[in-house]
């Protein structure tokens, strides 16, 4: 019985590899898989017919089976091969390339508004001197809120509605905290401005968004006066928003300066006359500022008897609003490839 079995799966290779010589293209391959290798082909016939031998006599036939069916797959591929190649050979015949034709332009990039007002505010103030610093969007409580005088449980949170993580790590809600490591780690004197995402508990809407960017600044010398940060902020607001750009000061309240001031721009829709934009006050809000307080001076090591510095920070969304003249922070974040190309 095996060697009828033999037999068979001789004439089996055989016609197989008849076949396959005959075999011109790809297409014609399947049709003579399926006659031999498929699950109703020849090969699988012969595996049936092994039910009718002794148990004892079905391991050799099996093996044998095996392995006529693994030669029969070693001719296929290499009559595979070889047809690849020779389609190959004839693509590249065919094909004419012609060198003369132009390229296709590769799609170029834009800078973000967000990012092109980020610059456009470091600018001015890396033209006055300042550093740019940068601090991680994860940070620690102690470093977001208690270093600025806001210890746990101060109602002065509540304005800063915070994502924690733990009791002890917050998603930065400004980034005063680059300011706190700025003055633990830098030599005085201290001229930085601090970019970066920050993050608060808030709907998106038109002018609202629970990530948003901000510039901070901080001055830490000897003498350093309000007078300073006026001045400072005056020339920020001219180089950002043209030179007959107004600033107003309006007393606020901060926990790390002292004293604080909410700042004020001329309307740059209306230049100042009052419109639907200022809601007819001719200003617009666009900073809080103030002189660091001493408290949050000697808790990052700074003398306060010797040294005095200022702060400023701002929102870079709402400079982006109103510098690109878009209508709502939504278009910021939908990242809409139409709105984008236009940067
Ligand atoms: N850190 C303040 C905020 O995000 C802004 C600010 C910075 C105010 C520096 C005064 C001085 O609300």
């Amino acid at each position: 019985m095996v060697t009828q079995m033999k037999e068979r799966l001789e004439q089996i290779e055989k016609e197989a590899s008849e076949a396959l010589a005959a075999v011109v293209a790809a297409k014609d391959l399947e049709a003579i898989r399926l006659r031999f290798l498929g699950r109703k082909g020849e090969l699988t016939a012969v595996l049936r017919g092994m039910l009718s031998l002794s148990p004892e006599e079905r391991p050799a036939a099996g093996l044998l089976v095996n392995e006529a069916r693994g030669r029969v797959e070693g001719l296929f591929a290499k009559v595979e091969s070889v047809l690849a190649a020779k389609a190959l050979e004839e693509r590249i015949a065919s094909e004419t390339l012609d060198i003369t034709l132009p390229g296709l332009r590769p799609a170029i990039g834009r800078r973000h508004p967000i990012t092109l007002a980020t610059d456009a505010i470091s600018e001015v103030f890396l033209g006055m001197g300042y550093e740019i610093a940068e601090g991680p969007d994860i940070e620690l409580d102690r470093f977001n809120f208690e270093m600025l005088n806001i210890p746990k449980g101060h109602p002065a949170r509540d304005v800063q509605d915070s994502f924690f993580i733990d009791d002890n790590i917050v998603l930065r809600t400004h980034t005063s905290p680059v300011q706190v490591r700025a003055m633990l780690t830098r030599e005085l004197p201290i001229r930085i401005i601090c970019p970066g995402r920050t993050f608060r508990i808030d709907e998106l809407d038109a002018t609202h968004s629970p990530v948003f960017y901000q510039i901070e600044g901080l001055v830490v010398d000897v003498g350093v006066t309000m007078g300073d940060l006026i001045g400072t902020l005056k020339i920020f607001a001219e180089s950002v928003f043209g030179k007959d750009t107004q600033i107003r000061l309006r007393p606020h309240h901060f926990q790390f300066t002292e004293p604080s001031a909410e700042v004020d721009v001329t309307c740059w829709e209306c230049g100042g006359k009052g419109c639907r934009v200022c809601k007819f006050e001719g200003f617009v809000e666009l900073l809080g500022a103030g002189m660091v307080n001493p408290k949050v001076l000697s808790m990052c090591g700074v003398d306060p008897d010797v040294y005095s510095g200022f702060a400023f920070g701002l929102g870079i969304e709402r400079v982006a609003l109103c510098k690109y003249n878009i209508s709502s922070l939504r278009l910021l974040y939908e990242n809409d490839i139409r709105f984008l190309q236009q940067g």
